[in-house]
């Protein structure tokens, strides 16, 4: 073996993922939507990459992930799949990107792959992407699944709300796992179910699962970030620990460099550029001006 492939990390694959769960090893799934976040979150140990359509809150500013398109979707994907040398990248398909037709899905979650580089799409929806699923896996696309609290479904939902709560509700959900499973795909997301109903899929089913919100029974965890880190402003939901304060942190650090601007502490002159010692006499400069080198 070579010196160089020695030192490369082991990337994280689809079949590889499928034998985590063979094997019980846990699974970590971060968000991540540009290169810092994608670094930061594959030197933390980060085997997933998720370039959640989360995006639309945490770096656009909206109030749900509706408004996220394709072209952007793509654009997060490139900046994330450029910097991921070892953890799996996984495109979260935005709303009205796989609803009108599985060509129409296939030829957009293509574009994920051949334009932004990752190595498969996240699905929201259980039984009723069935016929999908497979589609985009018969097209060489990896699908992750994602059933319980499917944002894209807001407004249907009438809200972001924990799902499942009923018997009937968690048969169904029950119903979806095995669906998404048989369908083909390699993994699925449950998100704000209860923790029973996680164990109970999680146990049954021969994929990964991977958690948020829905207890800690399953194969995996994902989180937000942009919430790990509390660089969220608004209000955590309660399934999210923060693991940082890094919104004061930097707010502080802001307001440091403000201030030293305005007191005349920011830039020093070891901080600057100079001219020679000669150029600067020639300049006219003061001696105490030009007594350091130029960088
Ligand atoms: O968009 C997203 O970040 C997600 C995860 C929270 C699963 O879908």
């Amino acid at each position: 073996m070579s010196k160089i492939s020695k030192a490369m990390p082991q990337a994280i694959t689809v079949p590889g993922l499928r034998e985590r769960k063979a094997l019980g090893e846990r699974v970590v799934m971060l968000t991540a939507y540009d290169s810092p976040s994608a670094k930061i979150a594959e030197d933390a140990g980060a085997d997933v990459l998720l370039v959640g359509d989360s995006l639309g809150m945490v770096v656009q500013g909206h109030p749900d992930t509706l408004g996220v398109t394709l072209d952007q979707m793509v654009y997060h994907c490139a900046m994330v799949s450029r910097s991921a040398k070892r953890a799996l990248v996984v495109a979260d398909m935005p709303f009205m990107t796989y609803h009108t037709g599985w060509q129409d899905a296939v030829r957009n979650c293509g574009r994920c792959l051949q334009e932004g580089g990752v190595q498969g799409v996240k699905i929201e929806g259980g039984a009723k992407r069935a016929d999908l699923i497979k589609a985009l896996v018969d097209s060489e696309i990896p699908v992750m699944g994602h059933i319980g609290l499917t944002p894209q479904s807001l407004h249907t939902f009438g809200g972001f709300k924990v799902q499942g709560r009923t018997l009937e509700a968690a048969e169904a959900l029950l119903r979806d796992a095995k669906a998404v499973e048989e369908a083909g795909a390699f993994s699925m997301v449950l998100e704000c179910i209860p923790s029973e109903v996680a164990r109970e899929i999680t146990a049954r089913s021969g994929i990964l699962t991977i958690g948020i919100g829905a207890g800690p029974h399953c194969d995996g965890q994902v989180l937000v970030f942009h919430d790990v880190l509390g660089l969220y402003d608004g209000p955590l939901p309660r399934f999210v620990r923060p693991y940082g304060d890094f919104g004061k942190q930097m707010r502080e650090a802001l307001g440091n460099f403000k201030r030293d601007v305005m007191e005349g502490r920011f830039p020093t002159e070891e901080e600057a550029f100079h001219l020679s010692p000669d150029l600067a006499r020639q300049f006219g400069a003061k001696d105490d001006d030009a007594d350091s080198s130029a960088h």
